[in-house]
């Protein structure tokens, strides 16, 4: 198996590393980075569990190869959270219960943040659009639909995204 030397931006530090040419970018950042918060619900890009942003934008990470972020931005859940404050979508989903077992919740908040900073100001159907590629088997989505206002509406405030 062919190796790579990569370099990715990971929530805004440089990590360097060699990778199998097959390696899955949710794979180099939960086993090689152990960053656990990203998920893996599937191994059929349908449950958004593993949803990151690269380069500011939402992707299903088992749908893309670790060597395909390089030179690349990662953000992950870890890196909403600043200076010891959470992000208006993570507070949103603990104020408005977003969540129940939680597993979903890493992805869907990556695609929350990734809609609010491309619409503000969206609507429900616009939310549950966005978020149609993100599955929760427990929530029955009003709560988070919810929580997406609540972040939408303090982040319209001025809050840091
Ligand atoms: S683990 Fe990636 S979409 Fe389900
Ligand atoms: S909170 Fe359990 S899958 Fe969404």
């Amino acid at each position: 198996m062919a190796k790579h030397a990569i370099q990715v931006t990971v929530n805004g530090a440089a990590q360097t590393a060699e990778v199998d040419s097959r390696l899955l970018l949710v794979h180099f950042i939960r086993e090689v980075l152990r960053l656990t918060g990203t998920h893996i619900g599937c191994d059929t890009t349908h449950c958004g569990a593993c949803t990151v942003l690269l380069d500011g934008a939402p992707v299903k990470s088992c749908t893309v190869l670790a060597v395909q972020a390089d030179g690349r931005e990662v953000t992950t859940v870890e890196g909403l959270e600043q200076n010891a404050t959470l992000h208006p979508v993570q507070e949103g989903f603990h104020q408005e219960h977003g969540l129940q077992c939680g597993f979903c919740t890493p992805g869907m908040m990556m695609t929350s943040v990734a809609l609010l900073r491309a619409n503000p100001d969206p609507t429900e159907l616009q939310i549950r659009q966005a978020i149609s590629g993100n599955l929760c088997r427990c929530t029955g989505y009003v709560n988070i639909v919810k929580s997406v206002q609540y972040a939408a509406a303090k982040l319209r405030e001025g809050s840091p995204s």
